[in-house]
């Protein structure tokens, strides 16, 4: 009795601390209605579908973004908090404590920017809804049923050049360039093996297509906690992919002395 009596407050303020997000499960999910606001990031659609977050998608605080980045992702909370911390500009009253998944997330050149893997370039139309068009530009460089940084890279490097060839108003800053490695990093921290870069494509293409967890192609949460090292390292590997230099070919110096002996130096 006594202890009922103590954990009652404790009960109540949970509750009331989160009425909209007490079910978060994997396998609990269900797709956006029509008032609930879904944005640019496949990843916190995702939770919100799962009701890790707010399933209407909006009044997303710092609390909400850790328990669910936490509890579905295992993510270091430090690392969680640090996240919101960098996305909270995303609203533009000031001393905000929460966004929401659309109308704030969907600002374009403050976080959502130009070359998405998955969503056409604002100037094109719909910045934040997934588009299998643009998704195949991307996939086009995923050449084997284990992606590795290289296809990642290449996926990231294609989309880029379409849109500073077709998109007058192509915008890519050196602070969105480590947000977008980040983002193409991220499959390989929620799915994959961040100390070799390798996600399995099916898991990857599940999760953009359908913004759920690939539970039903045998995924599920990794046992250790992603720290900020894991996201720098992938996105490290990633962006030292990303050069279209290499060393050079074994043959090529044996055959450059051939040229330079046939021309008499
Ligand atoms: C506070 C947490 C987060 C915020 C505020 C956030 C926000 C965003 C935004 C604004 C974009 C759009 C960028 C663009 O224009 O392409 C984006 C893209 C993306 N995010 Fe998140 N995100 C968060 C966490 C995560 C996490 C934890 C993951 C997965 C581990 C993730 C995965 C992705 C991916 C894969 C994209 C690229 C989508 C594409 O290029 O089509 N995000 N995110
Ligand atoms: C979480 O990250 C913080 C700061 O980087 C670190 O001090 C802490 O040890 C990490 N916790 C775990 C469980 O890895
Ligand atoms: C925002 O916070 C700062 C620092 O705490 C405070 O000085 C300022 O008045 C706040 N602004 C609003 C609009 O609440
Ligand atoms: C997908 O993107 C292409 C290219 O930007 C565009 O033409 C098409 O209208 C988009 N589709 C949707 C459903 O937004
Ligand atoms: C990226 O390349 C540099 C230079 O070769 C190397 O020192 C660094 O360790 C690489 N980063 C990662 C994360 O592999």
């Amino acid at each position: 009795m006594k202890s009922a009596v103590l954990l009652a407050p404790l009960a109540v303020s949970i509750a009331s601390a989160s009425p909209h997000f007490g079910h978060g499960s994997v396998s609990n999910w269900k797709p956006a209605g029509p008032n609930d606001f879904r944005g640019p990031c496949p990843m916190l659609n995702t939770l919100a579908n799962h009701e890790f977050l707010p399933h209407d998608g909006r009044d997303i605080t710092k609390n909400a973004v850790i328990r669910a980045l936490t509890s579905a992702l295992n993510f270091n909370a430090t690392l969680a908090s640090l996240m919101f911390d960098m996305a909270i500009v995303a609203n533009p009253e000031p001393n905000a404590t929460f966004f929401t998944l659309s109308d704030h997330l969907n600002r374009h050149n403050v976080l959502e920017h130009d070359a998405s893997l998955s969503r056409s370039d604002a100037f094109f139309g719909n910045n934040h809804i997934f588009n299998e068009t643009i998704f195949s530009e991307t996939r086009a460089y995923w050449t084997d049923a284990v992606l590795n940084v290289d296809m990642l890279a290449n996926g990231k490097i294609a989309r880029q050049i379409s849109s500073k060839a077709f998109n007058p108003t192509y915008t890519f800053t050196a602070m969105m360039e480590q947000f977008s490695l980040g983002e193409v990093a991220a499959p390989v921290i929620a799915f994959g093996d961040s100390q070799t870069g390798l996600v399995e494509r099916a898991l990857v293409e599940y999760f953009f297509r359908n913004e759920r967890f690939p539970t039903e192609l045998g995924w599920t949460k990794r046992p250790g906690v992603v720290n900020q090292e894991d996201v720098l390292r992938v996105s490290g590997m990633i962006s030292n992919a990303t050069s279209l230099f290499t060393d050079s070919a074994p043959a090529t110096s044996a055959r450059r002395r051939d040229l330079h002996a046939g021309m008499g130096v």
